[in-house]
């Protein structure tokens, strides 16, 4: 795939989406007059860890939006399990397996965190809870009010609202904003054991070092278009892009 600096770079995200389990096929989506994405391809096949990027407006919110049906694509598909996901509503898009945080702090205030993982599962799954809390530390602090929570926290308490639904696929929205380095470290490693629980993962960040290490594989997006896709060691290689979109 070419990429924007003119550079090739080697790109498994966009080979053919055979076996995945999601394909973004020429997406494009236009809002209020905003091209937010034009013709984005991209593939995630199962286990994989995959790092979305780019700068502020790139379309990274906007990619999970139409993916997850909160939004409609203006042109393009979007396959989930080979079925394309054509006026998904996003409840049942959820309940199959495609499950979302969002991009501002988790948990809704005046309730407690278990009460939050209670209105994630709609009280059907306390079992889910229970393995949730213990994956990401939350039973000491379950019945803390979230807006007591530090931020850290509350965005584990977010990750964890969209945990206990069992995604396949977890696509993570900024998880680490917001955090200092201590608390980024923190939820980097927590989201690391999600991943090697056996849950596929894609997550936007602006926190570029920490999504290097993390990512089996990255994907640029710079003003709604896919730029570059690649390992981490890939992208890295290519100077322009490096300088470009590597260094925070
Ligand atoms: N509802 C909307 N109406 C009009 N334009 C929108 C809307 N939502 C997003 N946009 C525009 O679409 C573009 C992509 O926005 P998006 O939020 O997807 O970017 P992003 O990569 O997530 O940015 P950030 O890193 O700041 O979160 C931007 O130009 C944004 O202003
Ligand atoms: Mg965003």
């Amino acid at each position: 795939m070419t990429a924007r600096s003119g550079a090739v770079v080697s790109d498994p995200a966009t080979s053919s989406g055979a076996g995945s389990l999601l394909d973004v096929d020429d997406v494009s989506c236009v809002l209020g007059g905003v091209r937010a994405l034009s013709e984005v391809t991209m593939h995630i096949a199962p286990g994989e860890l995959v790092g979305i990027i780019g700068p502020n407006g790139a379309g990274k919110t906007t990619l999970f939006n139409v993916v997850t049906g909160f939004v409609p694509a203006t042109t393009g598909e979007v396959r989930w399990d080979g079925a394309p996901l054509r006026g998904g509503k996003a409840h049942k898009v959820a309940r199959s397996g495609l499950v979302r945080t969002f991009q501002n702090v988790g948990g809704f205030t005046g309730l407690t965190v278990a009460e939050n993982l209670e209105l994630a599962t709609r009280g059907r799954d306390p079992e889910a809870i229970e393995r949730v809390e213990a994956l990401l530390h939350l039973a000491d602090v379950r019945d803390r009010s979230v807006e007591d929570c530090s931020l850290a926290t509350r965005k584990l308490v977010g990750i964890a609202m969209a945990l206990v639904r069992t995604p396949r696929l977890l696509l993570l929205d900024e998880p680490l904003a917001g955090l200092d380095d201590t608390d980024r470290d923190r939820v980097t490693s927590l989201i690391e054991q999600v991943h090697d629980s056996g849950v596929t993962v894609c997550m936007v960040e602006h926190d570029i070092g920490r999504t290097l290490r993390l990512a089996d594989r990255m994907v640029v997006l710079d003003a709604g278009r896919l730029v570059a896709a690649g390992t981490p060691a890939e992208l890295a290689r290519d100077d322009v892009l490096a300088r470009n979109y590597l260094s925070s």
